[in-house]
């Protein structure tokens, strides 16, 4: 069992080369990190002097009859107040790997975020045993406040503002014309060993490449589940996502650079149909300079530029190479895979134009959508709506499937009645044990971009994925039923699709959500109800004995 306090509050930070306060835990950023074994429970006590409300998630983590503990401000529960405290307790039940925790109101995450690392019972891995281990949070800086920074672009109708920095462990590192060698995170290696890194993307709004010059990065590990160990020059990671590395320092000693680049998947279904000042708002998608970090042998001087060594990374916008990357993942237990699916659904997700016809030239009007519905959050957390059977808090018509199928990805698709999407609280009822396949179909109306989406209380199979629209007649054939990769949370591709399968075996309420906060702040999610089974061990327990208070 693990204990700890976690203090919300106002701490001075400095990144970028710029000095402010922000909300942090612990005064800390990253917060900290949690350590923990395969089974273990974790107690933490959360108090909020953030002076807005909060709720802590907890990323990964399955909450196996646990929902009242996943954190998900007005899903799970309400925000705690200024003031307040909330005890999260939690049992790590079947599960090992890096995960992580962060805020889960508003756009808190950007600094209330820290790594949870869970080791396995008796320490052994199915991979190389490393000599030593470091965490990567990959994260991002604005010199403002992000909160208001949300704000700002909701009340705008339009793109929300790109963030000033991205961060390697708090850092943006050597590209960013401020920092010294001091402002550099830095990883001290020993020729000869083997490193594995935990790399957690924490960011709100960047897709990321990775990159270490001339080391191979050998992936044994993806959203806390292991895959058959795979070398990369560069891997991919979207936020919402983590994965363990395996690197070994194999190289001549000297210093060597690992950079974090952000990834644009834009693309534009037809240029000609905005204005260009538009288009350059679209396309200018993420931060332009990548976050460094640096890998130091112990035995060769600092950055003497005869031993010093940067990445070659794939260009900002391959997402040829995201899609071959997450194509290459394979879980080590196939057996666990469920056999057959009792229940299909295909959810487009994207952007509608929400209050105007195109027509109406209002395009930055935009709405996050899945089936063409917005989401809207509920005044009362869902699951205790649900639970305690409270009336007018949501609805439970959320649909299988789009209201009419159409060309998703045709440049004249999706018709006029698709672009502009309904708002709702809407939510989908599993009954216990329902196999789900679950295709996510990207669309759009006048641009395409991939989606991490993030499914809470579970892992999913990751059966396939493809360009284009799914095809309920041949895209079937070309999935991967044998050992998929098992994730948490899954590229929807820029302009195409991805097949998941998961048993509902967790009864409780369950956030599906695009893990680009941009996204989610335009509603692009949904919630799902798993009913209970029979029997203890499939009926969700009553709530710990102080849920937080909703506002009247
Ligand atoms: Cu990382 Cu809904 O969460
Ligand atoms: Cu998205």
């Amino acid at each position: 069992m693990g204990r700890g306090k976690a203090k919300i509050g106002v701490s001075s930070v400095t990144a970028n080369c710029v000095t402010k306060d922000m909300i942090v835990v612990n005064g800390q950023f990253p917060g900290p990190t949690i350590y923990a074994v395969e089974g273990d429970t974790i107690i933490v006590n959360v108090t909020n002097n953030a002076g807005s409300g909060v709720t802590i998630h907890w990323h990964g983590v399955r909450q196996v009859l646990s929902c009242w503990q996943d954190g998900v401000g007005y899903i799970t529960q309400c925000p705690l107040k200024q003031g307040d405290s909330f005890v999260y307790n939690f049992t790590l039940q079947g599960q090992t790997g890096t995960v992580f925790w962060h805020a889960h109101t508003t756009w808190l995450r950007a600094t209330v975020h820290g790594a949870i690392v869970v080791f396995p019972r008796d320490f052994t891995y199915p991979h190389t045993k490393p000599d030593d281990q470091f965490i990567v949070t990959l994260g991002e800086w604005w010199n403002g406040d992000p909160e208001a920074i949300e704000i700002a672009g909701l009340e705008g109708g339009g793109p929300f503002q790109l963030a000033d920095a991205l961060l390697v462990n708090g850092k943006p590192g050597y590209r960013y014309n401020c920092t010294d060698v001091e402002g550099i995170t830095r990883f001290t290696i020993s020729a000869g060993k083997t490193y594995l890194l935990r790399v957690i993307n924490a960011g709100l709004n960047t897709e990321e490449f990775l990159g270490i010059a001339n080391h191979k990065q050998t992936v044994v590990e993806v959203d806390g589940e292991y895959v058959t160990p795979t070398d990369f020059d560069t891997t991919y990671i979207g936020p919402g996502q983590t994965m363990n590395v395996l690197i070994t320092a194999d190289q001549a000693p000297g210093s060597y650079y690992m950079e974090a680049k952000g990834y644009s998947s834009v693309i534009l279904t037809d240029p000609a149909e905005l204005p260009a000042a538009a288009v350059q708002v679209i396309l200018n998608d993420v931060p332009k300079i990548p976050a460094s970090a640096l890998f130091q042998y112990d035995s060769a001087p600092v950055l003497d530029p005869s031993t010093t060594f940067y990445p070659g990374l794939p260009a900002e916008n391959d997402s040829s190479f995201a899609m071959q990357f997450e194509n290459s993942l394979f879980t080590l237990r196939p057996q666990d895979v469920p056999l057959n699916a009792t229940r299909n659904m295909l959810f487009t997700v994207g952007t509608a134009s929400q209050f105007c016809e195109p027509s109406q030239n209002c395009t930055f009007r935009a709405a996050g959508e899945v089936n063409n519905i917005t989401f809207v959050l509920p005044k009362i957390d869902l699951l205790q709506a649900y639970y305690f059977g409270i009336e007018g808090v949501y609805t439970t018509d959320f649909p299988d499937f789009p209201e009419s199928p159409f060309f998703y990805t045709s440049p004249d698709s999706p018709p006029t009645a698709q672009q502009i999407s309904k708002l709702g609280t809407r939510v989908s009822v599993l009954e216990y044990g329902t196999v789900l396949d679950l295709v996510l179909q990207g669309t759009m109306v006048f641009a395409f971009e991939s989606h991490p989406f993030h499914l809470h209380g579970y892992h999913f199979y990751v059966l396939g994925r493809g360009q284009g629209d799914w095809d309920p007649i041949n895209s079937p054939s070309t999935l991967n039923y044998y050992n998929p990769p098992h994730r948490f949370t899954v590229d929807v591709p820029s302009r195409g699709w991805v097949a998941i399968r998961f048993a509902a075996t967790n009864p409780g309420v369950w956030f599906l959500h695009c893990h680009l906060e941009k996204h989610t702040s335009w509603g692009m999610q949904m919630a799902f109800i798993v009913k209970n089974g029979v029997g203890p061990d499939q009926t969700l327990p009553p709530p710990p004995p102080r849920l937080t208070a909703c506002a009247a």
